[in-house]
């Protein structure tokens, strides 16, 4: 008896001690793919072509504005008949996105020869004069604000890579592009004022815009040219700014263009969100304390928010509240020497399926780096973008390759599939920063049988690392640029 008890026993026990091992095993399996992969569900790659509203959070705060893609069905959303909404092919919007990369590596970096290989274009930007008055491009997101007496609403790009904010304006003098709203009509409001040629403000364009101002007439005339060609020039005026019912500016210091040609879609201009002193950031300061966030939305068809000012029941004294997103982490922003527009940060490594690339530190030290709303595809050096493409590429031998696109050679045929798993990116930054990339931030899809890897290569590790705005997607990403601080919340908005 006792020893049947006892063999029973140990029977029992192997047994459990068997079960309790697999299952372990099988937890551990599932829970180490888990943490290293993303399983994506194939039809999810496509977005939808009717606009789906999120109740995303900060849709609720007093300062915020919806924001939606330039070229998406949200931004049309009740303002446009259907069918109007024409959606560039793939190749172009990344052919726009390297044109502007090229003008930001113009301003931060300074060319030798020897730095400029035999591809022309960047050969053509690396012959641009030093400060040549051009801009970058002009980003791919838009929000609504409210100009003039009485309230007029015009859609604007908005864009933390330029500071100065601009509308067409009638009598169009020499040329408007068409815009879904109505075209703003200074002399239709009471509060519209022309700033004077001999005005301090005036003065400020020069590093606002690259260019020096003009004068007509003793009216401030502002010209702001983009990398694609694209400008605007007009009278430098004042304004009523309206951001919400209860957050006016009165004399909001604004381009009212006369001549405007280029990539604006049917936007009405563009609200700069740089560092410079003529920025929606500073001409606010007083009250939102140079202080805003947003979150880009996963995709086209649903809409994110731009938040201007703290959270409300955010205290400082008191520390955190329920509002103020506890998963929120700050990296150190920095200003980077050759221009007062770009927002600097500092990226320590990357991750590809929970494994750090090996890269020495050097090469992320020795290349500027910026976050930018406006650059699509995020910019490595060749060095990180190289080990990237290896560790990732080597995560999906399983999967048939497709075509390259455009700038993105890394590319995979999903069409056969329905679930897909894909390592996970990550990246940290100065301060003890991690952050898991959404899976919407790591593949750009132009269809399920051509779905690329979202980062590119520079030409050279000296070249602008630019954190891009497929990275940011989902994140909430804030900018307390009083603190010269930048903190991402992994879940912004859908
Ligand atoms: C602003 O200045 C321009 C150029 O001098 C002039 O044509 C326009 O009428 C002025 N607008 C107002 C409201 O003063
Ligand atoms: C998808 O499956 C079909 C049928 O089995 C096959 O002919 C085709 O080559 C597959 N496509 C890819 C990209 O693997």
């Amino acid at each position: 008896m006792d020893t049947y008890t006892s063999r029973h026993r140990y029977g029992v026990s192997a047994l459990l001690r068997l079960l309790a091992l697999s299952s372990l095993l099988v937890g551990t399996l599932c829970e180490e793919l888990a943490s290293t992969h993303h399983t994506i569900e194939v039809s999810s790659l496509i977005p939808s072509v009717s606009c789906k509203t999120s109740s995303s959070k900060g849709s609720g705060k007093a300062s915020s504005l919806k924001v939606a893609h330039k070229h998406g069905p949200c931004a049309a959303e009740g303002r446009l008949a259907a069918g109007g909404v024409q959606q560039p092919a793939h190749d172009e919007i990344l052919r726009e996105d390297q044109s502007r990369v090229e003008i930001i590596n113009s301003r931060l970096v300074q060319r030798t020869a020897s730095l400029v290989g035999p591809n022309r274009v960047r050969q053509s930007v690396a012959d641009l004069p030093a400060k040549s008055g051009k801009t970058v491009g002009s980003g791919n997101y838009v929000v609504t604000v409210g100009l003039g007496t009485p309230k007029e609403d015009l859609t604007l790009i908005f864009d933390t890579g330029s500071d100065i904010t601009w509308t067409q304006c009638k009598p169009c003098v020499r040329y408007c592009y068409q815009q879904r709203d109505p075209i703003f009509d200074p002399s239709a409001s009471t509060s519209y004022l022309n700033i004077s040629c001999t005005s301090a403000s005036c003065s400020r364009l020069a590093t606002a815009t690259g260019n020096i101002p003009g004068c007509s007439s003793s009216t401030c005339v502002y010209g702001i040219q983009y990398g694609d060609r694209s400008f605007s020039v007009g009278f430098f005026g004042k304004e009523k700014l309206t951001i919400t019912p209860t957050d006016t500016f009165d004399s909001f210091m604004f381009g009212c263009g006369q001549n405007n040609q280029g990539l604006f879609g049917s936007s009405a201009g563009l609200l700069g969100l740089g560092r410079d002193t003529l920025s929606i950031v500073e001409q606010t300061a007083a009250k939102y304390g140079r202080y805003f966030s947003y979150c880009l939305p996963s995709s086209t068809a649903s809409t994110g928010y731009l938040t201007f000012g703290r959270p409300s029941t955010y205290n400082g004294h008191f520390g955190r509240t329920s509002v103020f997103p506890v998963s929120l982490k700050f990296t150190p922003l920095s200003t980077l020497s050759q221009s007062g527009t770009f927002y600097g940060i500092t990226i320590q490594a990357v991750y590809v399926g929970g494994k750090k690339l090996s890269i020495p530190s050097s090469t992320f030290s020795n290349a500027p780096s910026i976050i930018d709303s406006g650059t699509v595809i995020t910019r490595l050096p060749p060095t990180v973008y190289t080990a990237l493409r290896d560790a990732f590429k080597q995560e999906m031998t399983k999967y048939p390759t497709a075509p390259a696109l455009s700038i993105l050679d890394t590319c995979y045929d999903f069409s056969n599939y329905t679930t897909v798993d894909i390592p996970k990116v990550g990246f940290s930054f100065a301060g003890d920063v991690y952050i898991d990339l959404h899976s919407v931030g790591i593949m750009y899809t132009a269809s399920t049988s051509q779905v690329c890897l979202a980062f590119a290569a520079n030409g050279v590790d000296a070249d602008v690392l630019i954190y891009g705005n497929v990275q940011q997607l989902k994140f909430e990403i804030v900018y307390d640029v009083g603190a010269m601080k930048l903190g991402f919340a992994p879940d912004g908005c859908a």
